[in-house]
C-alpha cells in the first residue's frame, strides 16, 4: 500500500515570523491527532531563507523539510544558486523540482531537470518532479502526450533504485492558483497514466510503489473526493498551504 503525502509548497511567501509560526501549527496539528501522521507523511517546503527557521521548528516531529528548487552543481561559481548539498546540510530530506512556475516563468527545460533531478538523488535527496500540460495543451488533446514526454525526459537515466525516491506531482498548469481544480476523474486519468509510464520505463514494481500527488487548487473542499481517487496518492498544495487549518484539513482527508 502506498502512503499518502501532503506537502505545502509556500512558494515565494511568508517571512521569519510566519514561517515560524506556520512550522509550528503544523507540528502541533499533527501531534494533536497522530493517526493522521501515521496514514499521512507531511512535508513544508519553505522559500530558502526560511529553510533553518522551518527546520528548527519542525525538530523532532513528523514534519519533514523540503526546498523549491536547486541546481545541479554541489559548489562553486554559481552566484545566486543553492546545491543539493546545501539543502541537504540545512535539513532538507525533499526537494521540489520541475515545477511549473519554474519550467514556464524561469524557462526551465526538460533536460534541465533531469540534471538537477539526478544531482539531487545523488546527494540524497527525495525528489518531488512535477509534471503537467497547459490549457492549450488541454484543449489540444495532448494532455497524455505532454505527461509522457516531461516524465520520459525528466527520469531520464535514473535506476529503478534511484525511482524508490522519485515522487510525482501532477499540476495541470491551468488548475494552479486558479481556484479551478481538475476533476477527480481528470486527475485519476493523468495518475493512472503516469503509472503506467513508470511500469512501461521502470517496471510494474517502481510503478506500484510511485507516490503520484495532485497539485492545483487541491483545497480542503475538494481533498477529499481528489485524495480518494486510487491513483492519487496525495496533493501538493500551493495556496491553502499557507494557512495552518486549511494545510491539516487537507492532511485530516488523506488520512480517510
Ligand atoms: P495552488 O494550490 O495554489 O493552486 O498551487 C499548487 C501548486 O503549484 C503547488 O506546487
Amino acid at each position: 500500500m502506498r502512503r499518502k503525502f501532503v506537502a505545502g509548497n509556500w512558494k515565494m511567501n511568508t517571512d521569519t515570523a510566519k514561517a515560524r509560526d506556520l512550522a509550528s501549527q503544523v507540528v502541533a496539528g499533527l501531534a494533536a491527532n497522530p493517526a493522521w501522521a501515521d496514514k499521512v507523511q507531511v512535508a513544508v517546503c519553505p522559500p530558502f531563507p526560511y529553510l533553518a527557521v522551518a527546520a528548527e521548528a519542525i525538530k523532532g516531529s513528523k514534519v519533514g523539510l523540503g526546498a523549491q528548487n536547486c541546481h545541479h552543481e554541489a559548489s562553486g561559481a554559481f552566484t545566486g544558486e543553492v546545491s543539493p548539498a546545501m539543502l541537504k546540510d540545512s535539513g532538507c530530506h525533499y526537494v521540489i523540482l520541475g515545477h511549473s512556475e519554474r519550467r514556464h516563468k524561469m524557462g526551465e527545460t526538460d533536460a534541465q531537470i533531469n540534471h538537477k533531478t539526478k544531482a539531487a538523488l545523488q546527494h540524497g535527496l527525495t525528489v518531488i518532479l512535477c509534471v503537467g500540460e497547459t490549457l492549450a495543451e488541454r484543449q489540444e488533446q495532448r494532455t497524455l502526450a505532454v505527461l509522457k514526454e516531461q516524465f520520459h525526459h525528466g527520469c531520464h537515466g535514473l535506476s529503478r533504485e534511484q525511482m524508490s525516491n522519485v515522487v510525482l506531482a501532477y499540476e495541470p498548469v491551468w488548475a494552479i492558483g486558479t481556484g479551478h481544480n481538475a476533476t477527480p476523474e481528470q486527475a485519476q486519468e493523468a495518475h493512472a497514466f503516469l503509472r503506467g509510464r513508470a511500469s512501461e520505463e521502470f517496471g510494474p514494481e517502481v510503478a506500484s510503489k510511485l507516490q503520484i500527488l495532485y497539485g492545483g487548487s487541491l483545497v480542503p473542499d475538494n481533498a477529499p473526493q481528489l485524495l480518494a481517487q486510487p491513483d492519487v496518492d496525495g496533493g501538493l498544495i500551493g495556496g491553502a498551504s499557507l494557512d495552518a487549518g486549511r494545510f491539516l484539513k487537507i492532511i485530516e482527508a488523506g488520512a480517510r
